[in-house]
């Protein structure tokens, strides 16, 4: 059976989880191919608010499978934190369940250390990253002094591998940042403890999901972050470290193409980022803060209040062109309610020429200004519209026109928090 990827549209935090919360339900296994805990969503399931940074959401169904992919960075604490937080709460987290691939770096206490300490360095460049360790991370897999998940087979070896990197990384932080060094002994300790745990959930996943889609299952891709963060197609260097574009599927799953069926891009109905680096439609006035209170819109990783600004259709285009999306889910089109007119860019300007191209570079992006068509919009409330028809004519005409502009049809239209505020349409 064919595989679906949901994939991040913009600068991350789109409402991928209700999305993926909602396809998980028609799914087998659900894998998650990059990034780490610099991710989060939140699922309401039954009054019951769950909030995820590592374990896929498709845990909370019983039938399904969770997959933590090569392509991630997993910090073994805080999947651990993770997992006993599940288990409390009566969700099955036993190894049939979950799965971490042997290929999985791992964050250790010194990217964290690390990951502060270059953003301090950095001043008023700073990146504004979730202080999660990420960068490191993934800086330490491709000098291939990383250190990976399936090392976690033999605890005592690995207490001895993540003592040497300890050591090690202490010169840097003391030499280099002038910082305390971090206890080498007791993080081997600690760490040896988590490895005895999360032995028995390392696996070949590659082949655990190449054996599964033959097998006639059907794969759920979960991406993580946004295609505007990506690594190399993102608005460099406001970036993170991994590709949340669907070459990272592939790669983070260790997956052939052939395999996908359906590209999913999700975005909002308007544009958010959260970190520095340029956004050409962010908005500093009373729209701006309606779409924060009115969309919540507060990081679930580290509280921070999120930027806000009109749907930028260039940048849209843009991710339709990179990850070659088939279809778009449109989240949060209820926050737009009361908003009256409404703005979307359909172009860039910059020293008087017309553009309409996404440069993938902060400092060229950073230069241009959005070209905005407006349009009317609606007061009445839409959270209980579950067919297309049922929206008010020009909340139908925002979608339309948006569609037009991306060249992709929006199959999936949210309207609300909850499961069930979702327009389905068959395209
Ligand atoms: P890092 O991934 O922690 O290195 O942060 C790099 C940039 O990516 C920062 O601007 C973060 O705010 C942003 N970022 C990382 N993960 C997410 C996410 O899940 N949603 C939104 N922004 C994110």
């Amino acid at each position: 059976m064919p595989a679906t990827v949901v994939i991040g549209a913009q600068w991350g935090d789109e409402g991928k989880g209700k999305i993926t919360d909602m396809l998980a339900a028609e799914s087998d296994v659900v894998a998650r191919y990059g990034g780490g805990d610099n991710a989060g969503h939140t699922v309401v399931v039954g009054g019951d608010t769950f909030k995820l940074h590592l374990v896929p959401s498709g845990i909370l169904y019983s039938h399904v499978v969770c997959v933590l992919g090569g392509g991630m960075v997993v910090n073994p604490r805080r999947l651990l934190e993770e997992m006993d937080g599940l288990a409390a709460r009566g969700v099955d987290v036993s190894a049939t369940r979950l799965l971490l691939s042997v290929q999985a770096h791992l964050i250790l206490p010194y990217h964290i250390a690390l990951d502060g300490a270059a953003e301090r360095s950095r001043g008023e460049s700073a990146l504004g990253t979730t202080k999660r360790g990420i960068g490191p991370a993934y800086a330490d897999k491709a000098a291939r002094s990383g250190i990976r998940a399936g090392e976690m087979r033999d605890p005592a070896a690995f207490a001895q591998l993540v003592h040497a990197a300890v050591v090690a990384k202490n010169e840097l932080l003391t030499r280099v940042y002038g910082q305390e060094p971090l206890p080498a002994e007791e993080i081997a300790r600690e760490y040896r403890e988590y490895a005895v745990r999360l032995a028995p959930y390392l696996a070949d996943t590659s082949s655990f999901l190449a054996e599964a889609l033959y097998a006639g299952k059907r794969l759920l891709c979960e991406g993580a972050q946004g295609t505007l963060l990506d690594l190399d197609h993102g608005t460099y260097p406001y970036v993170t470290s991994s590709y949340p574009t669907v070459g990272g599927a592939l790669i983070g799953l260790g997956l052939g193409p052939q395999h996908l069926s359906r590209i999913l891009g999700v975005t909002k109905a308007y544009q958010t980022r959260v970190g520095a680096g340029p956004f050409p439609t962010e908005l500093h006035d009373t729209a701006g803060d309606h779409l924060v209170e009115v969309g919540h819109e507060y990081g679930t990783t580290t509280g921070r209040r999120r930027r806000t600004g009109w749907l930028d259709a260039v940048a849209l285009r843009y991710a339709v062109q990179v990850n070659g999306l088939s279809e778009l889910a449109l989240t949060k089109l209820d926050v737009l309610t009361g908003l009256d007119p409404l703005r979307i860019a359909v172009a860039y300007e910059c020293d008087g020429e017309t553009l309409t191209r996404f440069p993938a570079d902060a400092a060229t992006l950073a230069r241009r200004r959005p070209v905005y068509e407006e349009m009317p919009g609606w007061k009445q409330d839409i959270g209980a519209a579950r067919a297309f028809e049922e929206l008010p004519p020009a909340a139908q005409n925002y979608v339309t026109r948006i569609e037009e502009l991306v060249g992709v049809p929006a199959t999936l239209i949210s309207v609300g928090p909850e499961r069930e505020q979702t327009i389905r349409r068959s395209m």
